[in-house]
């Protein structure tokens, strides 16, 4: 009788977890959401520099990186573990919040094969968006 009991309520707590994971795992989503559009916003200032077409002309492609290798790279020219003076001022001026947001909406960004611009690019321009 009462491993009967025992086994209904671990049945009922299987049910809750299962309904708290589900909206832990909602939540992220919509954060993610909020912060690339945070992002786009402050990239205004990153875009006279970086392409958002990922090709390199002279100054490094910047899209389509996993988000936390966005944000300890620019953590490392924020605390001045890389040199380049440029980026040390432009990532110095940044928060951590600031951060995870630009890579959010760098890491969504794809490259856009060399030779190409991105208007040729199915879809991207005729929706309005970055490539
Ligand atoms: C004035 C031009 C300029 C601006 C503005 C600028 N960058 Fe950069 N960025 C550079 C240059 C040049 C490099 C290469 C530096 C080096 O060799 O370490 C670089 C490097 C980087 C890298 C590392 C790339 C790699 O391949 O290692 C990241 C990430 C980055 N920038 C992000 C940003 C973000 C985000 C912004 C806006 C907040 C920004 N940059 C604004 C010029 C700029």
């Amino acid at each position: 009788m009462g491993q009967r009991n025992m086994w209904s309520r671990t049945r009922a707590l299987t049910k809750v977890l299962c309904a708290v994971s589900i909206a832990l795992t909602a939540v992220p989503g919509r954060v993610v959401a909020a912060d690339a559009a945070f992002g786009q916003y402050l990239s205004s200032e990153c875009v006279t520099c970086h392409r958002t077409d990922g090709q390199d002309v002279g100054i490094p492609s910047i899209v389509g990186w996993p988000a936390d290798q966005f944000v300890s790279v620019l953590k490392s020219y924020r605390n001045k573990e890389r040199s380049n003076p440029i980026m040390q001022s432009a990532a110095g001026r940044l928060s951590n919040d600031e951060m995870e947001a630009l890579a959010a909406y760098y890491a969504a960004l794809r490259r856009v094969p060399q030779g190409q611009s991105c208007e040729q690019q199915s879809g991207a321009a005729a929706a309005g968006k970055p490539c």
